[in-house]
């Protein structure tokens, strides 16, 4: 039995973006801590999201942990803007660097937690060697690019191998969980060990955001037990 709570990231992948600030705002008054930041550069994903300047402008505004999931080719060439914009969590993507140790440790040497994502056809191996050096893992659940997708059930295997891990090698990563995470599937998620739960769609889609974090809190604390 697991006694902390999940965290529930929403995502504004799913928010009206002619009006972030108010997005983030209902993200911070609903009782979420955490605020996911998917940027898509249309080229490791078909869709453009936004850059740094977004989140550096959104900063001042919120106090909510702000855990940017970059979804772009050559990471190393963003990294420092996304410091700069003043990111808690910066993740990047296995498939999309290959000096990934580099990238890593680019982030953690300015004093900002780093993450390693994989998408669902990468195994957690490819990862293994880098799983001293993260704060945290962001399992895909969804081929990524866009919200509204499905979780993929076979990929929640790799969020058991990557909690064994964590407790076999005395490791400290969060395991987060990205893609398809709602009211239907939030208990597999926390079932399966995960520490945060990336929600964009399921959450924005509801009028009442508090009822709903409530509402997720509720089942995933059913599944602690
Ligand atoms: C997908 C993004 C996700 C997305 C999740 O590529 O990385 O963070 O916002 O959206 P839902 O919850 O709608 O699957
Ligand atoms: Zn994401």
């Amino acid at each position: 039995m697991k006694s902390q709570r999940i965290e529930i990231a929403p995502s504004i992948l799913s928010a009206d973006f002619s009006n972030m600030r108010a997005a983030v705002a209902e993200v911070e008054e609903s009782g979420a801590r955490f605020l996911h930041l998917d940027v898509m550069d249309g080229v490791f994903v078909p869709q453009i999201t936004f850059g740094p300047k977004l989140v550096k402008d959104l900063r001042p505004h919120s106090d909510l942990v702000f855990d940017a999931h970059l979804m772009v080719v050559e990471p190393e060439r963003h990294i420092p803007a996304f410091v700069d914009a003043g990111c808690d969590y910066i993740t990047i993507h296995q498939e999309s660097c290959i000096h990934l140790n580099r990238a890593l440790n680019m982030i953690r040497d300015k004093g900002v937690k780093c993450g390693i994502s994989i998408v669902p056809s990468t195994p957690v191996s490819a990862i293994r060697p880098l799983l001293d050096l993260v704060d945290l893992v962001l399992v895909m659940t969804v081929n990524p690019g866009y919200g509204g997708q499905r979780l993929i059930q076979s990929c929640m295997d790799k969020v058991v191998e990557l909690c064994e891990i964590r407790q076999s090698e005395d490791y400290s990563y969060l395991v987060s969980v990205d893609g398809g995470v709602n009211l239907d599937t939030i208990q597999d998620v926390v079932a399966a060990g995960a520490d945060v739960a990336v929600t964009g769609s399921a959450f924005f889609g509801e009028v009442d955001k508090a009822l709903f974090m409530e509402r997720m809190l509720a089942l995933a604390e059913e599944s602690f037990h």
